[in-house]
């Protein structure tokens, strides 16, 4: 469990690399905890310890109609917690409704939510070019290139590489920056597939896989999943990260592909990934999904 003294530490420091006084106005600390329950890690209690760092510093808090709010986010299972000044929370909520992968001129049942696509680029943190190999409706291609990231997509089915085309054309009407590069191709072929000039530009890759009813438990789909490890560990950068979306059964990440958690650690390894992570993922009622990530072995 985290020492109060060293919380209120941590983010009394933070506070001074922001912009934030209380001049501004009033202030709420809004805590969201991630994944299941564990004793001692309330987040709402956590959230009170910012708040006293916040009334010490002559801030006023009013729960009610902050004029800044600060979100926090507790992982209880990682012990991670996480803190921002909140930027779309007041009413009305812009964002990620209007570009719900439903407003895309393309759009499949399997399209990424945008926020999952702008979690997985958040995490691979690359400076170069993001390689999405199973690009299907381009879902992390658009956040991306909303994002002012260049990336390049592949998928070996023609019709969804026409379809995310067409989605990269509206998100350069809907704000972005950079465009997105496109192309077929197989996933598991890629040091042959891709043009040699982007390969010293590729540090990262967010993979989507396909996660049809029984994927979590099929054989095949896994060994489809370590190929394309296997092949786009062949076309990054030393020190690049890989994030993926898999498929699991129900509720219980540690079960993936019909393998245990161990073992496809394991086989990602031996082709080159070492993971350094995964959390689970609700995507709806029904479906959870687990987002890994892995660094170059
Ligand atoms: C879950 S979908 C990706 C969804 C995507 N993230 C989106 O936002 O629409 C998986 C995609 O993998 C593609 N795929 C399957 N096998 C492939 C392979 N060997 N190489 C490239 N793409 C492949 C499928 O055609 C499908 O479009």
């Amino acid at each position: 469990m985290v020492k109060e003294d060293d919380l209120k530490d941590a983010f009394a420091e933070w506070l001074t690399t922001t912009s934030l006084t209380p001049e501004m106005g009033t202030v709420a600390v809004r805590p969201t905890r991630h994944g299941e329950r564990a004793s001692g890690w309330s987040a709402s209690a956590l959230a009170g310890h910012l708040g006293a760092v916040l009334s010490a510093g002559g801030w006023s808090i009013d729960l009610e109609n902050p004029q800044v709010e600060i979100g926090l986010v507790v992982n209880c299972r990682s012990g991670l917690i996480a803190w921002g000044v909140s930027h779309f929370s007041e009413p009305p909520r812009v964002g990620w409704k209007q570009r719900s992968p439903t407003q895309r001129p393309f759009f499949k049942p399997v399209s990424l939510d945008p926020r999952h696509a702008r979690l997985m680029l958040n995490l691979v943190r690359s400076q170069g070019v993001i390689l999405d190999p199973m690009c299907g409706t381009g879902g992390i291609g658009v956040e991306a290139s909303l994002m002012g990231i260049s990336s390049l997509s592949l998928d070996l089915d023609k019709e969804m590489v026409a379809g995310a085309k067409e989605n990269f054309s509206w998100a350069l009407d809907n704000g972005a920056t950079v465009e997105a590069g496109l192309q077929v191709g197989d996933a598991t072929e890629l040091p042959n597939i891709l043009d040699a000039t982007i390969l010293e530009e590729i540090n990262g890759v967010c993979v989507d896989p396909p996660y049809g009813r029984n994927a979590w438990r099929s054989e095949e789909a896994g060994n489809l999943f370590i190929r394309v490890c296997a092949s786009t560990r062949k076309v990054v950068g030393e020190g690049s990260y890989l994030v993926c979306m898999l498929p699991c059964e129900a509720r219980d990440d540690e079960k993936i592909y019909g393998q245990s958690w161990s073992e496809i650690c394991a086989a990602m390894e031996e082709v080159g990934w070492k993971v350094n992570d995964k959390w689970l993922i609700p995507v709806h009622a029904s479906m959870v999904r687990v987002m890994v990530l892995a660094r170059t072995a």
